[in-house]
């Protein structure tokens, strides 16, 4: 695969693993006595939901979610591609997400969560752009800060593309205004 689709580099791979091990040893301790279901956000969080869960030494569970947003009539509609097929009745979750830019999908799938019964919902976010946001919602784990700027990657898309790259990068404007 020719970069020529790339402008530059932000997170190595050799640093997405070193924030994943921080990220996991303070998520086991955190959750310490506890069972969290891991719930990964289809389809980009899927490289960093494995490289994470390598580090977390509770027990825990994992689940996938596929949302996907849209804008409705007056806010934000999120369509449920794929729900979860189990009850989460009482338990702790902790969202996995690739990037939280408008917060607008999290703020959703939060709620939705919490209305299937979850005793805690948390999230973790390998990348917070935190000058898209555009609704108030927070993650509580993250692994690095972005610009505003459009990033590909470790599960991150253009277009369907790019999800295999084992780091995160800039993609070229030329790339986009194609
Ligand atoms: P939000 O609802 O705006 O926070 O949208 C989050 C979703 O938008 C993420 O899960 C990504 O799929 C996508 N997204 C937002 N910013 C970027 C980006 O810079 N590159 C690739 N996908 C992005
Ligand atoms: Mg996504």
């Amino acid at each position: 695969m020719k970069n020529d689709f790339l402008k530059k580099v932000l997170v190595s791979e050799e640093e997405i693993e070193k924030r994943a091990k921080e990220l996991g040893a303070q998520i086991s301790k955190d959750y310490d006595g506890k069972r969290p279901i891991f719930i990964g956000l289809l389809k980009g969080s899927v490289p960093f939901l494995a490289e994470l869960i390598k580090y977390i030494d509770i027990d825990m569970e994992v689940e996938f979610m596929h949302v996907s947003s849209y804008e409705g009539v007056s806010s934000t509609e999120v369509k449920i591609v794929k729900d979860l097929d189990r009850s989460i009745q009482g338990c702790d979750v902790i969202i996995v997400e690739d990037i939280i830019d408008t917060g607008k999908t999290l703020k959703v799938v939060k709620e939705l969560l919490y209305s299937k019964g979850a005793a805690s919902v948390k999230i973790v976010s390998l990348l917070n752009k935190p000058d898209g946001r555009l609704v108030d919602i927070e993650g509580d784990y993250y692994g690095f800060n972005t610009p505003d700027e459009f990033v590909i990657g470790y599960g991150l898309d253009y277009n369907q593309l790019y999800r295999n790259l084992a780091y995160v990068g800039v993609l070229k404007e030329e790339v986009y205004q194609k």
